[in-house]
């Protein structure tokens, strides 16, 4: 996607000076919406920090990344060890996103029965096809998605026909979290492509602010028109007919439809429920976890540091370091903090699965419908 004109994605291989090796570009996501920032990510143990502190972030993503890491771990040792070291150290970086160990899985099983010497260039190329598969299927989503906006901006009386169509995001799902289009951003992205009159209210998603500083900062690059809301204004814009439509994104869908994601996406669930307001999530293939059926049961919830939430980073309006970027204490010395990164929402609150294969019903049968085609 677009940064002042300029098409980006967010990972990219950078030679890294010896012959024929590779370090890995990405930008950083912790300084952002503020500072644009790249780093050069030359080590496994680097990719995994990279991973672990959200430099970068987002389900695909960090499936990417721990990829492209496994390609760095081989490039200094392709030995079985190496690779089995690896792989557990990429693995638990973060716990919740079932696209890292996805994609760690492919990795390995295309260059475990190799020779090592061929290790290195195998693991690029499947870290590479992953990247390309996880573009091409954002777009499709996006591509779906569109045809459900457009339904539903012509589904509204003929009094409201010349508002905006009105949409909720939570999170930050865009082109930062993946490759590039994203999952619930690109239909986004796709509708104000076509000229769809659209706005998204975009929830500021505390603690970490993906939304505030992620998902705003996306959707101004691409001069999509959005407003940003604190996560706790959704159900009152619902009650008052403001939102014609949620779309979020998802870390881990179980094989029923229950889908994982940023904490507080249950509850904006919840209010679309109550308010007859559609609740749609957008994902690729590489977020559906076909081993697991009850998502609040068996999804692994990371628990973050408490600091994100007694403490907030931002760039200082006013005095003498005003425009700096500073972290300040919001809650009084001694009060504890508790910081579960995400929650599920049942199945049977979701109106519809966006994939890159269509739309299915966030169910075993409706999953199974669109992916046991081949
Ligand atoms: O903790 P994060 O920022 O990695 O969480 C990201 C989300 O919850 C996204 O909504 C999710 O990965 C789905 S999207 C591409």
């Amino acid at each position: 996607m677009n940064i002042d004109g300029k098409a980006w994605r967010t990972i990219w291989l950078e030679p890294d000076g010896r012959p024929g090796g590779h370090a890995i570009g990405v930008i950083d996501q912790t300084l952002l919406p503020h500072q644009f920032t790249t780093r050069s990510l030359r080590s496994c143990e680097e990719a995994a920090e990279s991973i672990r502190s959200m430099v970068v972030r987002g389900a695909p993503l960090i499936g990417v990344t721990g990829a492209y890491g496994l390609m760095l771990a081989l490039q200094a040792d392709p030995s079985d060890p190496a690779l089995a070291a690896a792989f557990e150290q990429l693995n638990a970086t973060r716990p919740t996103a079932v696209n890292l160990r996805w994609a760690l899985e492919r990795v390995r099983a295309r260059v475990q029965p190799l020779p090592p010497a061929e290790r290195a260039e195998a693991a690029k190329a499947e870290a590479a096809a992953i990247a390309e598969e996880d573009v091409a299927m954002g777009e499709a989503i996006g591509d779906h998605g569109l045809q459900i906006f457009q339904q539903l901006a012509a589904a509204r009386p003929p009094g409201r026909q010349h508002e905006p169509f009105q949409v909720l995001t939570h999170c930050n799902a865009g082109w930062l979290a993946t490759v590039d289009w994203g999952t619930a951003l690109a239909p986004i992205y796709k509708a104000h492509r076509a000229g769809l009159n659209i706005h998204v209210w975009v929830d500021e998603t505390r603690p970490r602010n993906q939304g505030a500083s992620l998902t705003a900062w996306e959707l101004g690059r691409e001069g999509v028109p959005h407003t940003v809301i604190v996560d706790n204004a959704g159900g009152h814009l619902m009650q008052h007919g403001q939102v014609d439509a949620v779309i979020v994104g998802t870390d881990r869908t179980t094989r029923r439809g229950d889908v994982c994601n940023k904490i507080g996406t249950y509850l904006k669930a919840l209010a679309a429920h109550d308010n007859n307001v559609p609740f749609y999530v957008a994902l690729p293939a590489s977020t559906i976890d076909w081993t697991i059926d009850d998502g609040v049961a068996e999804i692994p919830i990371e628990a973050r540091s408490a600091e994100e939430v007694t403490l907030i980073q931002g760039r200082l309006a006013s005095g003498p370091a005003a425009g700096e970027l500073a972290t300040v204490q919001l809650s009084p010395d001694g009060s504890p903090g508790f910081n579960p990164a995400f929650d599920v929402t049942p199945a049977r609150l979701v109106t519809g699965l966006i994939t890159e294969r269509g739309v299915a019903a966030a169910s075993e049968a409706g999953l199974r419908e669109l992916y046991s085609r081949g």
